[in-house]
């Protein structure tokens, strides 16, 4: 048997071990995929108070500084978590919105009812312009989202023009005429946002016709059309896109997933129970499954995986916060939000092969937010400090791991893995390896073999709190945020680590 682990481990390049412990062994031979950065992105909607009175107060603003009429403290925070891309306008709004009401003279510009979102009426004051300018400050790509259900082929067509085109046509004419002399060239294009509901209520056999009708107008280089995808587990969905949409007409298949309780009792984002708790985690942990199963039927018809799946709306969704708007999404944000992020990140980490972009809903404001703002004050979340924990993933190669003996964290009859990991190396060689332990009560003690490793080769940092329904606030900005980690020891060519309750660790070898 001992001969057997022997050579299975050379063969492998797995490290293997007989203990009985929480084991996570790191396959450091084989080669990974990269992980793509633009799995680490987000989203902003005009929904609530993530665009007005978020992202943008107005060029007239007198206290809060800014550029452009953009908070200069969301771009710096932002900037610092790096952020790879920014979907727009939407969400629903997208099959609402139509862009050439957002251009122009601002005091010219049409009004639009947001019929999604609270029924407010917005000035379109934040437009093509303000959006593709502010993703240049936040050095991030934008990736919009054309109208597909309520708009025309040629509104999308003329839009990719207005947006990329560099030569002489009637909509780069128009951009110029506007004061943008260069295209911004935006290479991420979602044609529709759920089609199958608020995008127009289409079957999937319809949906895949007018996808093939609206991408047969995108053109351009250098440019990536990616399909309305699956709510959760319509699987059927998946494959009737797969099935009728001609490969060279589509380069990524959009999936959303939402870890909500019920929708019809999501219970409050801070004062939750333990079993809230674990139910939101549960509904968090199916996107392991809704994943590999909608990557299954991609491979059928993709085997070569030329198709990208693009999971652009994900995260926790709770009831809104007392007196705010029902229509505006406004939640606060906990350690239970901080898991939510740090396991489903090693879920679409572990599946770099095929899940190359994805974005958080949304950044600011509204549902699992990174940031929020209340007139001058802003907050950074725990979702945002995993983000900027994480980063070290972006564009690393993955190395695939195992989990042996995981602990289970239970509710009742139910229960959960404990413990979720996943690591990369990077380009300078160094290893990053990010634990979460779920478990709201016991801490975890994990062993890592990692042959010739040293104490002094080892660092990290852990986000952790007393209660799993901490936060940070308006009068505490700071209560939760990472610290440098030491609950570690080599011991006998293992990095044994004690994860505490709710926790996340993320480790750099050297
Ligand atoms: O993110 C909020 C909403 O959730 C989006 O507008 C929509 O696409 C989804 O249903």
């Amino acid at each position: 048997m001992k001969q057997l682990t022997l050579l299975l481990s050379f063969v492998c390049g797995w490290t293997l071990s007989s203990a009985q412990d929480i084991q996570v062994q790191i396959d450091t031979k084989t080669n990974g995929p990269t992980i793509s950065k633009h799995i680490y992105g987000h989203f902003a909607e005009h929904l609530g108070r993530c665009i007005y009175d978020g992202f943008y107060v107005g060029e007239d603003e007198t206290r809060i500084p800014h550029t452009d009429g953009v908070r200069n403290d969301i771009i710096e925070a932002l900037k610092e978590l790096q952020i790879p891309n920014l979907r727009w306008p939407g969400g629903c709004f997208a099959d609402t919105y139509h862009w050439q009401d957002g251009i122009g003279p601002k005091d010219q510009r049409a009004t639009i009812v947001n019929q999604w979102w609270g029924g407010v009426t917005e000035d379109n004051s934040f437009g093509t312009h303000e959006f593709l300018n502010m993703c240049e400050l936040l050095e991030t790509e934008p990736y919009l989202s054309g109208n597909v259900g309520s708009g025309t082929v040629k509104e999308f067509a003329d839009w990719m023009q207005y947006t990329n085109n560099g030569g002489v046509s009637p909509m780069s004419e128009l951009r110029k005429e506007n004061g943008r002399e260069n295209p911004w060239n935006v290479k991420y294009w979602g044609v529709g946002n759920e089609a199958w509901g608020c995008g127009g209520h289409m079957t999937p056999e319809y949906y895949a016709n007018v996808y093939r009708q609206f991408a047969t107008y995108m053109t351009g280089s250098d440019i990536q059309r990616i399909a309305s995808g699956a709510s959760s587990n319509d699987y059927n969905w998946t494959e009737t896109l797969m099935k009728n949409i001609p490969a060279h007409l589509v380069d990524g298949l959009a999936l959303h997933h939402y870890s909500v309780i019920d929708w019809n009792d999501k219970g409050s984002a801070s004062q939750f129970t333990e079993e809230q708790y674990f139910i939101t985690l549960q509904r968090a942990w199916e996107m392991e499954e809704l994943v590999t199963k909608h990557v299954a039927i991609m491979d059928k018809y993709d085997p070569e995986k030329k198709i990208d799946l693009i999971v652009d709306e994900w995260g926790g969704w709770y009831d809104v916060e007392e007196s705010t708007n029902p229509g505006f999404l406004y939640q606060q944000n906990t350690m239970r939000d901080a898991m939510i992020a740090g396991m489903t990140l090693n879920i679409f980490n572990n599946h770099a092969d095929r899940v190359k972009m994805a974005n958080l809903a949304q950044s600011v404001n509204v549902l699992q937010a990174v940031i929020l703002t209340k007139e001058e004050k802003m907050i950074l979340t725990p979702t945002y400090h995993v983000m900027k924990m994480y980063t070290v993933h972006h564009d690393a190669k993955l190395l695939p791991l195992k989990i042996q003996n995981n602990a289970t964290y239970k509710n009742g009859a139910n229960e959960l893995p404990a413990i979720s990991a996943s690591a990369s190396v990077d380009q300078a060689g160094i290893t990053h390896i990010s634990l979460v332990n779920i478990d709201a009560r016991q801490s975890q003690t994990v062993s890592i073999p990692l042959s010739g490793v040293k104490k002094a080769d080892v660092s990290g940092s852990v986000l952790a709190s007393a209660k799993i329904q901490d936060h940070n606030s308006f009068d505490k900005p700071s209560k939760i945020q990472p610290v440098d980690f030491k609950e570690f020891r080599v011991k006998g060519g293992q990095l044994e680590v004690t994860l505490p309750p709710a926790s996340v660790v993320v480790l750099e070898v050297k």
